[in-house]
């Protein structure tokens, strides 16, 4: 489920010595899997409801690995047994938290939790990062959904833009991927924005198209 841009973090995780992760929007463990597999030393915290999905959805009829595991993803509990059992060989680095974030965040604040890093992939409208900006000032926060339409804007750009204004730090995004820095762009992320150009641009362009035929970025009938 990687859109582009993920390299713009695991190479902060490498190079500034990232070690306590908060994800937002954890489903069966891809991009938590792909934090722990950047550094030995990291671990995740990831929040998720890991609701019980019926009737059709998205992921289960046209993800190819959705398709396929979609009987096993669909039995009771089947998505948070599948982010279990995915994450089982690193179980010592993970501490799967069922809830929303909007709920579960003020708890990690109460029990004195200091992420390193928030990650947000959850309902693509950012919507968590107030209460980041509220209760973790010194994290960096970071997301996915970028270039994700809704079939006429971009729900996660505004509260994105906000909070970088807010915390006085710097936007950097790299395909569908933002993060708010308190560092200034360097050469390797330079490196890694012009890389994604392309791919941005076809997005921007599919989203648009979409768009006028009244369809959100994962192409079903937009809501808004
Ligand atoms: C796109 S998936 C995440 C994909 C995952 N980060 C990856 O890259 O492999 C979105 C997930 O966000 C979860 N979610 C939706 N609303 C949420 C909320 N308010 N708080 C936490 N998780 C939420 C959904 O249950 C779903 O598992």
């Amino acid at each position: 489920m990687d859109y582009g841009g993920r390299e713009l973090i695991t190479n902060l995780i490498k190079t500034r010595g990232v070690r306590l992760i908060v994800e937002i929007g954890a489903f069966v463990g891809g991009s938590v899997r792909q934090w722990l597999a950047t550094s030995p030393d990291v671990i995740v915290l990831a929040i998720d409801p890991w609701p019980q999905i019926e009737g059709s959805n998205a992921f289960y009829d046209t993800h190819p690995v959705g398709r396929l595991h979609a009987a096993q993803l669909r039995e009771p509990d089947g998505l948070y047994l599948a982010f279990l059992a995915t994450l089982w060989q690193d179980r010592k680095r993970v501490i799967p938290v069922r809830g929303t974030g909007e709920h579960m965040l003020p708890v990690l604040h109460a029990i004195g939790l200091q992420p390193d890093l928030i990650f947000i992939d959850a309902d693509k409208t950012a919507s968590e990062l107030s209460i980041c900006d509220d209760l973790f000032p010194e994290a960096i926060v970071c997301g996915d959904d970028w270039l994700w339409c809704d079939g006429k804007r971009f729900p996660s750009q505004r509260p994105v833009w906000e909070s970088a204004r807010r915390r006085k730090r710097i936007l950097k995004c790299v395909s569908n991927t933002w993060l708010i820095d308190d560092q200034p762009w360097t050469l390797t992320e330079r490196r890694l924005w012009l890389s994604g150009l392309p791919t941005a641009m076809r997005r921007r362009f599919t989203a648009w198209q979409r768009g006028r035929r009244g369809l959100d970025s994962a192409g079903t009938p937009s809501r808004s």
